[in-house]
């Protein structure tokens, strides 16, 4: 196993974005574009950048758009070719030769940990990668690696499951998974006790977890255990917690911006962000 690098990403992207309807009503919340780019997209390009070759999508009903934006276009690339809008298509084209994409339904949505699980044959007995796309994590300098990365070069050093945590206001706990434990070097933390949306008065601290996870193949084990938890939904906190208990995990604070875009303020904030930093321009 210790050989093994992360390779696969999974996506699950099975939930219904209500926060953002009617916008989600027949459109896929992953889809809503960050200036000129779906969600999904920062999230893939985000992996890829990290080494992964194989992105796994966990979707639900009415997700179809997302299998079609990993696909060619045929009708529409076919008119562009040789126009100057060609460019346009620059990057969605180096996204989809570089990765193999692999879709799967979650047919009941159970929760987190249980659209991981779902992913288990595309996984098979290999570490993963997890993003959760509402979460945009910006690169945080010209010279640092965006989150997934610097958890994969933690993988490689402690091979054990990592989450990616920031310190959140005490009283935003109960949207988030919240971790406790012994700091072992500069922000990173050997994990003694997570818990999933736990409110002010229980949170253990104020360090949360973001949607950015490596896994190890065991998780699949721990999952398959696991009772539902906080909203009657099977967590991968839950999990994590048990395996944090019998083995290790690491939580780690990462370099760089988050965006919660699964909110309306955190989306406009991203959008200024980009919008502001010009990278969208061609
Ligand atoms: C999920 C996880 C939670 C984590 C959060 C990060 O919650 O269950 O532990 O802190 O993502 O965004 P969700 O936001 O899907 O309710």
């Amino acid at each position: 196993m210790s050989d093994i690098k992360v390779r696969k990403c999974l996506f699950p992207a099975a939930g219904y974005g209500t926060r953002f309807l009617p916008a989600t009503k027949a459109m896929p919340k992953e889809m809503l574009p960050i200036v000129n780019k779906p969600l999904i997209q920062y999230g893939v390009e985000e992996a890829l950048e990290a080494g992964m070759s194989q992105i796994g999508f966990i979707l639900g009903r009415g997700k179809r758009a997302i299998a079609d934006h990993f696909d060619i276009s045929y009708e529409l690339e076919h008119q562009i070719l040789g126009t100057s809008k060609e460019k346009y298509l620059t990057d969605i084209r180096k996204v989809i030769d570089s990765s193999q994409f692999i879709f799967m339904r979650q047919r009941e949505m159970l929760g987190l940990g249980h659209a991981i699980l779902t992913g288990e044959p595309m996984i098979g007995n290999e570490p993963f990668a997890v993003i959760l796309a509402d979460d945009l994590c910006s690169v945080p300098d010209d010279k640092s690696d965006r989150a997934l990365s610097q958890l994969v070069e933690l993988y490689d050093k402690y091979q054990c499951c990592i989450v990616a945590i920031e310190e959140v206001d005490a009283a935003d706990t109960a949207s988030y998974g919240i971790i406790s434990g012994e700091e072992v070097a500069e922000g990173i933390y050997d994990v003694s006790d997570m818990v999933e949306k736990p409110q002010p008065e229980d949170a253990p601290t104020n360090m949360a977890i973001i949607g950015r996870y490596i896994l190890t193949p065991d998780i699949f084990d721990y999952l398959r255990e696991t009772k539902p938890g906080a909203g009657g939904e099977i967590q991968i906190t839950d999990a994590l917690r048990q395996v944090a208990k019998e083995k290790r995990v690491i939580a780690v604070k990462f370099k760089g911006r988050r965006f919660d875009c699964g909110s309306v303020e955190g989306f406009v904030e991203a959008t200024n962000y980009y919008f502001e930093s010009g990278d969208w321009k061609l």
